[in-house]
């Protein structure tokens, strides 16, 4: 989704939001830029592309001024285009905006503004309208508090947005996207990320929905949309949230990918949550279980987990789907939300379903403080670390290991994990990838691929075609392994691949029949698991171990052919195009 930034000091600003906006470039990276005041007036620079290339172009960071804004684009309204980047001023330049989310009443908005006030517009965005309204009613008041009120009485969605006055303002709006001020000893910055604060800053209030604040005189004061000053707290970030770096790997994805033997490890670890979220769930009739993308996989692999091991009635629901079934939540249910980053308008949404249905809201996340969390009766952490590449891979792995631990407590111990083992198993995969690279090298001109497995694994599965999806542009499906022969088997020839999840439990035998019927086609077999089988043209080998906890291994391979399938197709992994890292929209 798109960042936002506003920056005030007691020197030149510009330098610092470029650097700040290149770490939060994982939220959109289709065009950027930035507007500082000097004096009275605003100077702008915004461009189309990635951060570097835009500020080499442009040298955004040479302009100077003690107050600023910024952004980092993923386009929702408009074209991906020099006029539609951030920031948008108002019609006389003495206003300008950098937005997140969807003003969804903005074409009738905007025929107002165009009819009534002679608007001309210079960009095909939602946002526009809103420096022309913060315009007008700035122009009837002269009172900056009172021009935000007005304003977003007129503003229908889910929009967070900053905007610089060149009468010396800065105003963060909140009004369900994520918006953070920073504190440091002479800067104030406000953020969708803590990820984009600048490093000597650690001390942070979270803006609640509803609310706004106005930094002026480099102090700030908080009020709600009804004028009234609101309280706040202000906490300090752990340390890992500040300065994330790639360290000594090429890519955030690839660091994330070798970071699992140890993040693990610390799956929800000390979460005093872990207890009672079991207690919610064992207390209730019936769990949902919701997500987008690769954490709606992970709400599949949960719904096995649950009814498999703790005899739990439970479904999976894809957030984004969730409104039209939503009938069927039953009373004394549980809606376990998992995300994340916590921000998934999707998942959001399917919350407040759930709510109305009196569902008991708890959620797995990787951010304590995203608006999921606020949403929820209780939630656990995923103690995983930022995860900066826009494909999922150890938030993944933490989340699973994490539903093992609650269906554990949930079955007086019947699948204790040690989680020692599953590390030690990560650390034998990615000691040495050689047969993974060359296995990528040799498949790298694919158009198709097939992922099968059974049971749990189906899922997981799904999670590999997503994965390959995502970062090497390749189409990939997973099908149930005894799907195949109820028709994809008709696409299966010479040229076609098909990766084959298959451990040595009890999906082993029927996949077997599979890869038969697969090789009686032509198609080539690529086979995970811990035992050979001479029907595999590949074999990926996997460690041993107890038969239960193959999908928390088994995916550290399949995360890799994608990764470097990647590399071989010549694609950046942490930026695939038209993706973005938190969906924050509908
Ligand atoms: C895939 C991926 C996405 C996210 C999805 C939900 O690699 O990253 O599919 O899983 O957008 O995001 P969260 O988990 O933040 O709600």
């Amino acid at each position: 989704m798109c960042s936002i930034l506003g920056l005030d000091s007691d020197h030149d600003v510009a330098p610092d939001l470029v650097k700040s906006l290149k770490k939060m470039e994982y939220r959109g990276y289709d065009s950027v830029g930035v507007a500082i005041k000097n004096d009275s007036s605003i100077s702008i620079k915004k461009g189309v592309g990635k951060v570097n290339a835009v500020n080499n172009d442009l040298q955004m960071d040479k302009l100077s001024g003690h107050m600023g804004i910024g952004h980092t684009r993923w386009a929702t309204h408009g074209k991906v285009t020099p006029e539609n980047a951030h920031p948008h001023m108002c019609s006389t330049n003495s206003i300008g905006v950098v937005h997140n989310g969807i003003i969804e009443n903005y074409l009738e908005l905007r025929e107002d503004l165009e009819k009534n006030h002679g608007v001309i517009f210079k960009s095909t965005t939602d946002t526009e309208v809103i420096p022309n309204l913060l315009k007008i009613y700035f122009e009837k008041s002269h009172d900056v508090k009172k021009t935000i009120m007005d304003t977003v009485q007129k503003l229908k969605g889910h929009y967070a947005f900053v905007a610089l006055f060149n009468t010396g303002e800065l105003v963060g709006v909140k009004n369900h996207e994520p918006l953070i001020l920073g504190i440091g000893d002479t800067d104030l910055i406000l953020t969708s990320d803590v990820v984009g604060l600048p490093e000597n800053i650690s001390s942070v209030v979270y803006l609640e929905n509803n609310q706004f604040i106005i930094i002026e005189n480099h102090k700030h004061k908080i009020f709600d949309f009804t004028g009234h000053v609101a309280q706040f707290t202000i906490k300090t970030l752990p340390k890992n949230y500040q300065n994330v770096t790639k360290g000594s790997y090429k890519y955030f994805t690839e660091k994330e990918i070798f970071e699992q033997p140890d993040s693990i490890l610390v799956a929800g670890c000390n979460d005093e949550h872990l207890e009672k979220i079991a207690d919610v769930v064992k207390n209730s009739d019936y769990l949902y279980l919701t997500g987008s993308g690769t954490s709606y996989n992970i709400a599949v692999i949960a719904k096995y987990l649950f009814s498999r091991y703790a005899g739990k009635k439970a479904e999976h629901l894809m957030a984004s789907e969730a409104k039209y079934s939503s009938q069927y939540i039953v009373p004394n249910s549980t809606l376990f939300a998992i995300s994340q980053s916590g921000e998934s308008a999707d998942v959001l949404e399917a919350v407040s379903i759930g709510k109305k249905k009196n569902a008991k809201i708890i959620s797995m996340i990787n951010s304590e403080n995203s608006s999921l969390a606020r949403e929820s009766l209780y939630s656990i952490g995923l103690n995983c670390g930022p995860e900066i590449g826009v494909a999922a891979t150890k938030s993944f792995t933490s989340q699973m290991a994490i539903l093992y631990k609650i269906v554990d407590n949930l079955c007086d111990g019947c699948i204790t994990l040690n989680f020692k083992i599953i590390s030690d198993a990560y650390k034998k995969i990615l000691s040495d990838t050689s047969t993974i690279q060359e296995l990528a090298k040799s498949i790298k001109n694919i158009e198709n691929i097939f992922v099968i497995g059974r049971g749990i694994h189906y899922p997981i599965a799904k999670e590999t075609a997503l994965k390959i999806k995502e970062i090497t542009y390749v189409h990939a499906e997973g099908i149930a392994g005894g799907e195949l022969k109820h028709g994809p088997l008709a696409l299966m020839d010479e040229s076609t691949y098909v990766i084959v999840i298959n451990p040595d439990d009890d999906s082993y035998v029927d996949n077997i029949s599979t890869v038969n019927e697969i090789k009686s086609r032509n198609a080539k077999v690529i086979g995970i698991s811990n035992k050979e089988h001479p029907s595999y043209d590949y074999w990926i080998q996997i460690p041993t171990i107890a038969k239960a906890f193959y999908p928390l291994i088994e995916i550290i391979p399949l995360q890799l052919i994608s990764y470097y399938l990647s590399l071989e197709r010549g694609i950046d992994p942490d930026y695939p195009k038209n993706l973005a890292k938190s969906v924050t929209v509908k």
